[in-house]
């Protein structure tokens, strides 16, 4: 869809402040990722002394300040949160080897990506941050193969201000209800599904948030976890305990000792995509 547009429905959706439980006041600032097709149309609105705290970064007529507050202050978030994780799971999921800085930090610049920010102005730290982009995506609902999405690539709060329902209404109160439900009646086609999002299968935490707190999905083609027979460590005590459990003493038919030789384990994906269709 037209990032132009989206930018509209994200500045009607999403206040421009929002207050934290220890009464810290939080100001919103929005940072596009634009591409050098729509600079012509933009340029009149890029600048980056924006009223609105709308600021235009464009790949062709790099803005060094927004470069930066990308790199850095963003990227840092994601580091504290879950940089661990992405560092266990880089080559994995990049299919490279590349430290995970660099390709995240890459995958922070794709065209048409749009950060919705909210600083702790006195600290001039970013306090939390959605980033969403607008894409066609496959195999989400049973009954189409194919559909346009918001998808959310990172949420992340600073660990002070987690927990105190802020989350949940960035995602259930702005996001889905103002911004991804009026899109679908704009959009008036059976094309546009609604919001999706991936999630490492190690974060119990924001697992139990998008099950629990957004009631999410997962999409038909999501990787789910498996049951897998796994062959138990043979021992003496494993040996003998089988021989215990033998009525009148007789030894074990080798059916039995095969099905008692297995455990049953789960394994799990790298990633669950999950999708909250409107
Ligand atoms: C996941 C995240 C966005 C949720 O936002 P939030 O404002 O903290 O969440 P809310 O207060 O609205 O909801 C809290 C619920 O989320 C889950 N949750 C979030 N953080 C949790 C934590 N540290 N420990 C346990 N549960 C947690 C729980 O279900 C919790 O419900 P409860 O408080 O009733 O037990 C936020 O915690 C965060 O930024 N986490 C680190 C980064 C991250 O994992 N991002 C998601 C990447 S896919």
């Amino acid at each position: 869809m037209d990032v132009r547009r989206l930018v509209q429905l994200v500045d009607n959706a999403f206040p421009k402040s929002i207050s934290t439980k220890q009464g810290i006041t939080l100001e919103r600032k929005i940072y596009i990722i634009g591409d050098s097709e729509n600079n012509s149309l933009l340029s009149d609105q890029n600048n980056n002394s924006n009223d609105d705290e709308i600021y235009w970064y464009f790949k062709d007529r790099k803005n060094p300040t927004v470069e930066n507050i990308i790199k850095t202050q963003i990227f840092q978030l994601i580091d504290e949160n879950l940089g661990k994780l992405y560092k266990k799971k880089s080559k994995k999921i990049y299919e490279n080897d590349l430290d995970w800085s660099i390709n995240k930090r890459e995958e922070m610049f794709t065209s048409n990506m749009i950060y919705i920010t909210y600083w702790d102005c006195k600290q001039n730290s970013v306090a939390l941050f959605l980033s969403i982009l607008s894409c066609e995506e496959t195999y989400i609902l049973e009954n189409n193969d194919q559909g346009e999405v918001l998808y959310l690539y990172e949420i992340h709060i600073t660990k002070e201000y987690q927990r105190q329902g802020i989350g949940e209404r960035l995602i259930k109160d702005y996001l889905i209800e103002k911004l991804i439900k009026p899109l679908k009646i704009e959009r008036q086609d059976n094309n546009f599904i609604g919001l999706e999002l991936t999630v490492f299968s190690e974060n119990n935490d924001a697992q139990n948030f998008y099950f629990n707190k957004i009631q999410m999905q997962y999409t038909f083609g999501s990787p789910r976890d498996e049951i897998i027979n796994v062959m138990k460590r043979i021992t003496r005590s494993f040996d003998e305990k089988l021989g215990e459990h033998c009525e009148d003493n007789k030894l074990p038919s080798l059916n039995d000792k095969k099905k008692q030789l297995y455990r049953k384990s789960i394994r799990k994906p790298e990633y669950y995509i999950l999708v909250f269709p409107v």
